[in-house]
């Protein structure tokens, strides 16, 4: 039997993560984790998933706001261990789970928020939002972060730390409007959008669907 090729996720140490992340001419991890911090304080969850948390980017957001559930997934246990190690004390809530989102499952309704930033590029996108559907309690929110497609700027910014290279032979960018032609097949109606351009010229589209279990169609304000 042909064997499953291990994702490069897997092949690129936390540290070179971090340090690419957070490098002057990308300075993604901070746009990041002010997303984190303004999605938290929009919506105030009692319950919530952080898919592809790495090391827990923004969880200090998380800290002494009365949430019961808070669950992070990623599929590689060396960034788990570290969001473990920054957060267990302040955060006892805090429940981490190392999985391949395209297998992971949660019981239904389980979450008033899913947040999902720079995740999408790397998974099956379709079987995900299938799954989010039902992870969210009726009336939850999911809320996306897309990298748009841009010709004039590389899939990954130059950095001295290569291993992040890898990532240039999986990251898939995901046009908007193919990826809101997908996600209306999953009674989630988008309710609020918000573009970000970095420095480096890479814009980001930040999504928010309401789940709707009712059928019925948000419409927009006039
Ligand atoms: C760009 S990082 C996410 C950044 C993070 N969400 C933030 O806000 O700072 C992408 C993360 O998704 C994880 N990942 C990629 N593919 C995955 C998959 N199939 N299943 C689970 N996690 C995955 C990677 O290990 C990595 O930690």
């Amino acid at each position: 039997m042909k064997e499953k090729a291990k994702n490069p996720w897997l092949k690129i140490p936390a540290e070179d993560y971090e340090r690419h992340m957070s490098a002057p001419n990308v300075l993604q991890l901070q746009m990041l984790n002010k997303i984190f911090a303004d999605v938290l304080n929009e919506f105030q969850p009692k319950s919530i998933a952080v898919l592809g948390c790495a090391t827990g980017n923004g969880f200090e957001h998380l800290i002494n706001k009365n949430i019961e559930q808070i669950v992070g997934i990623d599929v590689n246990q060396e960034y788990l261990a570290i969001c473990k190690k920054r957060f267990e004390k302040k955060l006892p809530q805090l429940e981490l789970v190392c999985a391949d989102l395209n297998d992971a499952e949660f019981p239904n309704s389980s979450f008033d928020l899913i947040h999902a930033a720079l995740v999408f590029e790397y998974v099956e996108v379709e079987p995900l939002l299938s799954k989010i559907s039902h992870w969210l309690k009726s009336n939850g929110n999911l809320s996306v972060v897309l990298q748009l497609p841009n010709d004039a700027s590389a899939l990954v910014s130059e950095t001295p730390y290569q291993s992040l290279k890898l990532l240039n032979s999986i990251m898939k960018l995901i046009e908007p409007e193919v990826f809101r032609e997908k996600v209306r097949q999953y009674e989630l109606n988008e309710t609020r959008n918000y573009k970000i351009k970095l420095q480096s010229g890479k814009c980001f589209l930040g999504i928010i669907f309401k789940q709707n279990k009712t059928g019925a169609q948000y419409i927009e304000p006039l």
